[in-house]
Protein backbone atom coordinates (compact mmCIF):
# COMPACT_ATOMS: atom_id res chain seq x y z
CA UNK A 1 0.00 0.00 0.00
CA UNK A 2 1.79 3.87 -0.88
CA UNK A 3 2.09 4.97 2.56
CA UNK A 4 1.21 8.73 0.87
CA UNK A 5 -0.67 9.45 -1.78
CA UNK A 6 0.53 11.61 -4.84
CA UNK A 7 -0.74 15.44 -4.71
CA UNK A 8 -3.82 15.39 -6.21
CA UNK A 9 -5.08 12.44 -5.53
CA UNK A 10 -6.98 11.01 -2.63
CA UNK A 11 -6.41 7.37 -1.28
CA UNK A 12 -9.52 5.49 -0.71
CA UNK A 13 -7.88 2.72 1.73
CA UNK A 14 -10.88 0.52 2.68
CA UNK A 15 -14.95 0.92 2.15
CA UNK A 16 -15.43 3.14 4.83
CA UNK A 17 -13.15 5.93 3.53
CA UNK A 18 -15.23 5.57 0.33
CA UNK A 19 -18.25 6.27 1.99
CA UNK A 20 -17.12 8.97 3.55
CA UNK A 21 -14.89 10.43 -0.13
CA UNK A 22 -19.36 9.71 -1.62
CA UNK A 23 -20.83 11.39 1.15
CA UNK A 24 -18.91 14.76 0.30
CA UNK A 25 -20.41 14.47 -3.05
CA UNK A 26 -22.88 16.95 -4.02
CA UNK A 27 -26.36 15.14 -5.32
CA UNK A 28 -26.32 15.35 -9.44
CA UNK A 29 -22.70 15.63 -9.75
CA UNK A 30 -21.37 13.45 -12.55
CA UNK A 31 -18.97 10.53 -11.38
CA UNK A 32 -17.13 8.39 -13.49
CA UNK A 33 -15.57 5.10 -11.96
CA UNK A 34 -12.87 2.58 -13.39
CA UNK A 35 -12.50 -0.49 -12.40
CA UNK A 36 -8.86 -2.52 -12.44
CA UNK A 37 -6.67 -4.94 -11.12
CA UNK A 38 -3.53 -2.31 -11.17
CA UNK A 39 -0.27 -2.76 -12.70
CA UNK A 40 -1.63 -0.29 -14.94
CA UNK A 41 -0.61 0.10 -18.41
CA UNK A 42 -1.72 3.33 -20.94
CA UNK A 43 -4.80 0.34 -22.16
CA UNK A 44 -6.16 1.51 -18.27
CA UNK A 45 -5.06 4.72 -18.45
CA UNK A 46 -7.02 6.08 -21.31
CA UNK A 47 -9.80 4.83 -19.40
CA UNK A 48 -8.78 6.79 -16.27
CA UNK A 49 -8.26 9.99 -18.11
CA UNK A 50 -11.42 9.51 -20.29
CA UNK A 51 -13.34 9.17 -17.27
CA UNK A 52 -11.58 12.33 -15.27
CA UNK A 53 -12.00 14.17 -18.36
CA UNK A 54 -16.33 13.55 -18.95
CA UNK A 55 -17.17 13.64 -15.18
CA UNK A 56 -17.08 16.46 -12.79
CA UNK A 57 -15.50 13.11 -10.23
CA UNK A 58 -13.46 10.08 -11.36
CA UNK A 59 -12.43 7.12 -9.15
CA UNK A 60 -10.32 4.21 -10.05
CA UNK A 61 -10.02 1.01 -7.87
CA UNK A 62 -7.71 -1.43 -7.82
CA UNK A 63 -8.22 -4.55 -6.43
CA UNK A 64 -6.83 -8.15 -8.10
CA UNK A 65 -10.12 -10.10 -7.94
CA UNK A 66 -9.70 -13.69 -6.66
CA UNK A 67 -13.11 -14.55 -7.61
CA UNK A 68 -12.23 -14.31 -10.93
CA UNK A 69 -9.29 -16.28 -11.31
CA UNK A 70 -9.82 -20.50 -12.01
CA UNK A 71 -6.16 -20.94 -11.08
CA UNK A 72 -5.01 -19.73 -7.65
CA UNK A 73 -1.19 -19.65 -9.31
CA UNK A 74 -2.46 -17.16 -12.17
CA UNK A 75 -4.11 -15.06 -8.90
CA UNK A 76 -0.99 -15.24 -7.05
CA UNK A 77 1.66 -14.12 -10.23
CA UNK A 78 -0.58 -11.48 -11.25
CA UNK A 79 1.23 -8.34 -11.01
CA UNK A 80 1.28 -5.82 -8.36
CA UNK A 81 2.38 -2.12 -8.00
CA UNK A 82 -0.30 0.06 -6.17
CA UNK A 83 2.59 2.72 -5.79
CA UNK A 84 3.37 3.18 -9.29
CA UNK A 85 -0.56 2.65 -10.17
CA UNK A 86 -0.79 5.87 -8.00
CA UNK A 87 1.86 7.97 -9.33
CA UNK A 88 0.08 6.98 -12.85
CA UNK A 89 -3.67 7.84 -11.71
CA UNK A 90 -2.30 11.50 -10.46
CA UNK A 91 -0.71 12.35 -13.72
CA UNK A 92 -4.10 10.77 -15.05
CA UNK A 93 -5.91 13.85 -12.91
CA UNK A 94 -8.11 11.47 -11.44
CA UNK A 95 -9.50 12.42 -8.49
CA UNK A 96 -9.34 9.12 -5.88
CA UNK A 97 -8.01 5.56 -5.68
CA UNK A 98 -10.70 3.04 -3.93
CA UNK A 99 -8.25 0.18 -2.65
CA UNK A 100 -10.46 -1.87 -1.17
CA UNK A 101 -9.09 -4.46 1.41
CA UNK A 102 -10.74 -8.56 0.38
CA UNK A 103 -13.35 -8.22 3.11
CA UNK A 104 -15.08 -5.24 1.58
CA UNK A 105 -15.39 -7.02 -1.75
CA UNK A 106 -17.06 -10.20 -0.27
CA UNK A 107 -20.34 -9.84 -1.95
CA UNK A 108 -23.40 -10.41 -0.30
CA UNK A 109 -24.96 -10.61 -4.32
CA UNK A 110 -23.73 -13.27 -6.34
CA UNK A 111 -24.48 -12.32 -10.37
CA UNK A 112 -24.08 -14.86 -12.54
CA UNK A 113 -24.40 -13.71 -16.80
CA UNK A 114 -28.19 -13.95 -18.31
CA UNK A 115 -28.47 -17.18 -20.49
CA UNK A 116 -27.36 -17.13 -23.83
CA UNK A 117 -23.95 -18.15 -25.21
CA UNK A 118 -21.75 -15.20 -23.55
CA UNK A 119 -22.86 -16.53 -20.64
CA UNK A 120 -21.41 -20.10 -21.80
CA UNK A 121 -19.15 -19.83 -25.15
CA UNK A 122 -15.89 -18.43 -25.77
CA UNK A 123 -14.08 -16.62 -21.76
CA UNK A 124 -16.96 -18.86 -19.85
CA UNK A 125 -15.99 -21.92 -21.76
CA UNK A 126 -12.48 -21.60 -21.10
CA UNK A 127 -12.52 -19.99 -17.82
CA UNK A 128 -14.98 -22.10 -15.75
CA UNK A 129 -16.18 -19.13 -12.81
CA UNK A 130 -14.54 -16.21 -14.23
CA UNK A 131 -17.64 -14.29 -15.75
CA UNK A 132 -19.76 -15.09 -12.33
CA UNK A 133 -16.31 -13.83 -10.11
CA UNK A 134 -16.02 -10.82 -12.88
CA UNK A 135 -19.55 -9.58 -12.85
CA UNK A 136 -20.10 -10.33 -8.98
CA UNK A 137 -17.31 -7.87 -8.41
CA UNK A 138 -17.83 -5.63 -10.44
CA UNK A 139 -21.54 -5.21 -9.22
CA UNK A 140 -20.56 -4.85 -5.98
CA UNK A 141 -18.33 -2.16 -6.86
CA UNK A 142 -21.22 -0.45 -8.49
CA UNK A 143 -22.98 -0.65 -5.52
CA UNK A 144 -20.99 0.58 -3.17
CA UNK A 145 -19.41 2.88 -5.66
CA UNK A 146 -22.85 4.35 -6.93
CA UNK A 147 -21.08 6.17 -10.02
CA UNK A 148 -23.18 7.49 -12.84
CA UNK A 149 -20.59 6.23 -15.56
CA UNK A 150 -18.33 3.41 -15.80
CA UNK A 151 -15.79 2.98 -18.22
CA UNK A 152 -14.02 -0.51 -19.40
CA UNK A 153 -12.18 -1.77 -22.53
CA UNK A 154 -13.48 -2.91 -25.48
CA UNK A 155 -10.40 -5.08 -25.67
CA UNK A 156 -12.52 -7.17 -23.17
CA UNK A 157 -15.34 -7.47 -25.21
CA UNK A 158 -17.51 -10.77 -23.80
CA UNK A 159 -16.93 -8.43 -20.34
CA UNK A 160 -17.90 -5.38 -21.86
CA UNK A 161 -21.17 -7.05 -23.33
CA UNK A 162 -21.83 -8.87 -19.88
CA UNK A 163 -21.41 -6.10 -17.55
CA UNK A 164 -23.43 -4.03 -19.76
CA UNK A 165 -26.52 -6.80 -19.41
CA UNK A 166 -26.00 -6.69 -15.39
CA UNK A 167 -26.25 -2.78 -15.55
CA UNK A 168 -29.26 -2.62 -17.72
CA UNK A 169 -30.78 -4.76 -15.78
CA UNK A 170 -29.71 -3.96 -12.12
CA UNK A 171 -28.25 -0.52 -12.26
CA UNK A 172 -30.40 1.69 -14.71
CA UNK A 173 -28.86 4.87 -13.47
CA UNK A 174 -25.41 3.77 -14.55
CA UNK A 175 -23.90 4.44 -18.01
CA UNK A 176 -21.59 1.95 -18.96
CA UNK A 177 -18.71 3.63 -21.56
CA UNK A 178 -16.78 1.52 -23.86
CA UNK A 179 -12.92 2.90 -24.98
CA UNK A 180 -11.02 1.80 -27.64
CA UNK A 181 -8.14 -0.80 -27.42
CA UNK A 182 -4.47 0.45 -26.90
CA UNK A 183 -1.75 -1.19 -28.91
CA UNK A 184 1.94 -1.14 -28.80
CA UNK A 185 3.09 0.26 -32.06
CA UNK A 186 3.34 -3.78 -33.60
CA UNK A 187 -0.13 -4.01 -32.81
CA UNK A 188 -0.01 -6.15 -29.63
CA UNK A 189 -3.10 -4.86 -27.34
CA UNK A 190 -1.50 -4.12 -23.99
CA UNK A 191 -2.37 -6.29 -21.07
CA UNK A 192 -0.86 -6.11 -18.05
CA UNK A 193 0.05 -9.98 -18.71
CA UNK A 194 2.64 -9.40 -21.69
CA UNK A 195 5.00 -8.30 -19.11
CA UNK A 196 5.47 -12.65 -18.40
CA UNK A 197 6.24 -12.89 -21.88
CA UNK A 198 9.95 -14.06 -22.67
CA UNK A 199 11.39 -11.92 -25.99
CA UNK A 200 10.24 -15.01 -28.17
CA UNK A 201 6.39 -15.31 -26.73
CA UNK A 202 6.26 -11.36 -27.26
CA UNK A 203 7.01 -11.91 -31.06
CA UNK A 204 4.94 -15.09 -30.92
CA UNK A 205 2.26 -12.86 -29.21
CA UNK A 206 1.85 -11.10 -32.57
CA UNK A 207 -0.20 -13.68 -33.84
CA UNK A 208 -2.90 -12.07 -32.25
CA UNK A 209 -3.36 -9.07 -33.67
CA UNK A 210 -2.11 -10.46 -37.11
CA UNK A 211 -4.38 -12.88 -37.78
CA UNK A 212 -7.12 -10.12 -36.96
CA UNK A 213 -5.40 -7.59 -39.49
CA UNK A 214 -5.26 -10.85 -41.97
CA UNK A 215 -9.19 -11.45 -41.61
CA UNK A 216 -9.77 -7.19 -41.48
CA UNK A 217 -8.13 -7.73 -45.09
CA UNK A 218 -10.19 -10.54 -45.94
CA UNK A 219 -13.60 -8.61 -45.30
CA UNK A 220 -12.26 -5.17 -46.82
CA UNK A 221 -11.59 -7.20 -49.88
CA UNK A 222 -15.56 -8.25 -49.79
CA UNK A 223 -15.34 -11.91 -48.54
CA UNK A 224 -18.32 -12.11 -46.42
CA UNK A 225 -18.80 -15.71 -45.99
CA UNK A 226 -19.31 -16.37 -42.22
CA UNK A 227 -17.29 -19.87 -42.25
CA UNK A 228 -15.04 -18.64 -44.84
CA UNK A 229 -13.84 -15.81 -42.57
CA UNK A 230 -13.89 -17.90 -39.39
CA UNK A 231 -11.24 -20.27 -41.70
CA UNK A 232 -8.78 -17.22 -42.61
CA UNK A 233 -8.73 -15.83 -38.99
CA UNK A 234 -7.99 -19.54 -38.12
CA UNK A 235 -5.75 -20.63 -40.27
CA UNK A 236 -3.78 -17.08 -39.59
CA UNK A 237 -3.49 -17.77 -36.08
CA UNK A 238 -2.49 -20.83 -36.06
CA UNK A 239 1.53 -21.47 -35.60
CA UNK A 240 3.81 -23.11 -33.71
CA UNK A 241 4.12 -21.92 -30.40
CA UNK A 242 0.20 -20.62 -29.89
CA UNK A 243 -2.22 -22.15 -28.40
CA UNK A 244 -5.64 -21.32 -29.35
CA UNK A 245 -8.32 -21.65 -27.10
CA UNK A 246 -11.03 -19.97 -30.19
CA UNK A 247 -11.17 -18.37 -32.88
CA UNK A 248 -14.58 -16.72 -33.52
CA UNK A 249 -17.00 -14.27 -34.98
CA UNK A 250 -19.83 -13.14 -32.69
CA UNK A 251 -23.20 -11.13 -33.60
CA UNK A 252 -21.65 -7.29 -32.47
CA UNK A 253 -24.70 -6.62 -30.52
CA UNK A 254 -25.92 -9.64 -28.70
CA UNK A 255 -22.99 -11.60 -28.36
CA UNK A 256 -24.41 -14.55 -30.20
CA UNK A 257 -22.24 -16.54 -33.08
CA UNK A 258 -22.48 -14.70 -36.22
CA UNK A 259 -24.92 -16.78 -38.57
CA UNK A 260 -27.28 -15.50 -41.40
CA UNK A 261 -29.87 -15.07 -39.03
CA UNK A 262 -28.64 -11.97 -37.15
CA UNK A 263 -27.77 -8.15 -38.79
CA UNK A 264 -24.25 -7.63 -37.08
CA UNK A 265 -22.10 -6.00 -36.97
CA UNK A 266 -19.25 -9.02 -36.85
CA UNK A 267 -16.61 -9.10 -34.02
CA UNK A 268 -13.81 -11.59 -34.74
CA UNK A 269 -12.89 -12.82 -30.99
CA UNK A 270 -9.66 -14.86 -30.70
CA UNK A 271 -7.95 -15.96 -27.33
CA UNK A 272 -4.65 -17.87 -27.07
CA UNK A 273 -1.83 -19.34 -24.63
CA UNK A 274 1.62 -18.37 -25.68
CA UNK A 275 4.36 -20.04 -23.38
CA UNK A 276 1.88 -20.03 -20.40
CA UNK A 277 0.21 -16.74 -20.95
CA UNK A 278 -3.52 -16.25 -21.92
CA UNK A 279 -3.77 -13.36 -24.61
CA UNK A 280 -7.09 -11.96 -25.60
CA UNK A 281 -7.93 -9.59 -28.96
CA UNK A 282 -11.14 -8.91 -30.81
CA UNK A 283 -12.21 -6.71 -33.78
CA UNK A 284 -14.82 -5.26 -35.24
CA UNK A 285 -15.73 -5.90 -38.73
CA UNK A 286 -16.44 -3.02 -40.65
CA UNK A 287 -15.55 -0.58 -37.49
CA UNK A 288 -13.59 2.95 -37.40
P1 LIG B 1 -8.10 -5.26 -15.85
O1 LIG B 1 -7.59 -6.37 -16.70
O2 LIG B 1 -7.14 -4.59 -14.93
O3 LIG B 1 -8.71 -4.18 -16.82
C1 LIG B 1 -9.36 -3.04 -16.33
C2 LIG B 1 -10.01 -2.32 -17.49
O4 LIG B 1 -9.00 -1.91 -18.42
C3 LIG B 1 -11.00 -3.22 -18.26
O5 LIG B 1 -12.15 -2.48 -18.59
C4 LIG B 1 -10.19 -3.60 -19.50
O6 LIG B 1 -11.00 -3.90 -20.62
C5 LIG B 1 -9.39 -2.33 -19.72
N1 LIG B 1 -8.21 -2.58 -20.55
C6 LIG B 1 -7.27 -3.54 -20.35
N2 LIG B 1 -6.37 -3.52 -21.37
C7 LIG B 1 -6.76 -2.54 -22.22
C8 LIG B 1 -6.26 -2.03 -23.46
N3 LIG B 1 -5.17 -2.52 -24.04
N4 LIG B 1 -6.94 -1.01 -24.05
C9 LIG B 1 -8.07 -0.50 -23.48
N5 LIG B 1 -8.58 -0.93 -22.32
C10 LIG B 1 -7.94 -1.94 -21.70
O7 LIG B 1 -10.81 -6.23 -16.60
C11 LIG B 1 -10.48 -6.30 -15.42
O8 LIG B 1 -9.33 -5.75 -14.93
C12 LIG B 1 -11.33 -6.96 -14.35
O9 LIG B 1 -12.10 -7.97 -14.95
C13 LIG B 1 -12.26 -5.97 -13.59
C14 LIG B 1 -13.27 -5.30 -14.54
C15 LIG B 1 -11.42 -4.90 -12.87
C16 LIG B 1 -13.07 -6.74 -12.51
O10 LIG B 1 -12.25 -7.36 -11.59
Amino acid sequence: MPAKAPPGLTLLEGREALREWSAEIPDGTSLGFVPTMGSLHEGHLSLARQAASTCSKAVVSIFVNPLQFGDPEDFSRYPRDPLADCALLADAAVDAVYLPAAADMEASIRRRPAEGPAAERWEAEFRPGHCEGMLTVVGEFFRQVGATHAFFGEKDAQQLFLVREMAAASFPGLEVVSCPTVREPDGLALSSRNARLTADDRKLALALPESLAVLAGGWEGGERGIAVLEEILAASLKREGVQVDYASLVDDPTFHPAGPSLSGPWRACVAARVGGVRLIDNLLLGGP
